[in-house]
């Protein structure tokens, strides 16, 4: 098992299942002919970021870490009338380019890129006591994941669903003596996860179009 049958998988279940999605289809074309990094969620994992989003009614969504804005359409597709994305992105390019792919997709106006660290970002919203989230989807630098978890849970309520992306790193999240700092960074946020009360996490290994890595799901109690 390997790569090529990881990918064979999530391009069949994206033709039979997610195909034939123009708007989400071009988002990823104008990204790459902009030179961003294909890095965003894959088609089937942006239909589980649309799915959770419904599941948990989320009328407002916070976002950190947006790219070219592709999980955030999905998640944007997902928010009632009148319902809001927040998404955080250092890049003014990348932000560019997602303003664009989200108000192409008709979301447009739902959709809010706020430009600069996200740690500035959420510490801004913090100060401004913004309505809690009723789902937070972190995706940004790993290094930042520890202060993003703190402050996606300062920005929570009980019944906020917290996603964080990119958490078992090939199965290097288990080497507690890693020297690599994103694995250090998703330990420390994993570790904040268990010692918090008021949440309860769970982490799920996935393969597909991009590789070994995993999700991790936390519920505020
Ligand atoms: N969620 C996107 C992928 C995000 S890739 C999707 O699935 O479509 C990670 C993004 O985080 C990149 O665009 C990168 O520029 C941004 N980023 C990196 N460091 C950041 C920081 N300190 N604050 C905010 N965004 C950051
Ligand atoms: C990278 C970032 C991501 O969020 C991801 O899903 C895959 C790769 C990266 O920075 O390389
Ligand atoms: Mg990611």
């Amino acid at each position: 098992m390997s790569q090529d049958t990881w990918s064979a998988v999530d391009r069949y279940v994206t033709d039979l299942l997610l195909g034939g999605d123009a708007d989400i289809e071009q988002s990823l074309e104008r990204s790459a002919a902009a030179g961003l990094p294909p890095i965003a969620v894959s088609a089937p994992q942006g239909r589980l970021l649309w799915m959770l989003a419904r599941l948990a009614r989320a009328r407002r969504i916070l976002e950190i870490g947006t790219l070219g804005g592709y999980s955030a359409i999905w998640l944007a597709r997902a928010l009632p009338p009148g319902g809001t994305l927040v998404t955080l992105e250092l890049s003014e390019h990348h932000a560019t380019v997602a303003r664009d792919n989200l108000a192409r997709a008709g979301v447009g106006d739902r959709a809010q890129v706020l430009t600069g660290p996200a740690a500035e970002s959420l510490a801004a919203l913090q100060r401004e006591s913004v309505e809690p989230f009723d789902l937070v989807f972190i995706d940004a630098d790993k290094t930042g994941y520890p202060d993003y978890w703190r402050a996606s849970l300062a920005l929570s309520r009980p019944g906020t669903l917290i996603v964080a992306d990119n958490v078992v790193r090939e199965g290097q999240v288990t080497d507690a003596s890693s020297s690599d700092e994103a694995v250090r960074a998703v330990r420390e946020t994993l570790a904040l996860a268990a010692a918090e009360s008021r949440v309860r996490a769970t982490v799920l290994q996935t393969v597909g179009a991009k590789g070994y890595d995993g999700l991790c799901l936390a519920l505020v109690e």
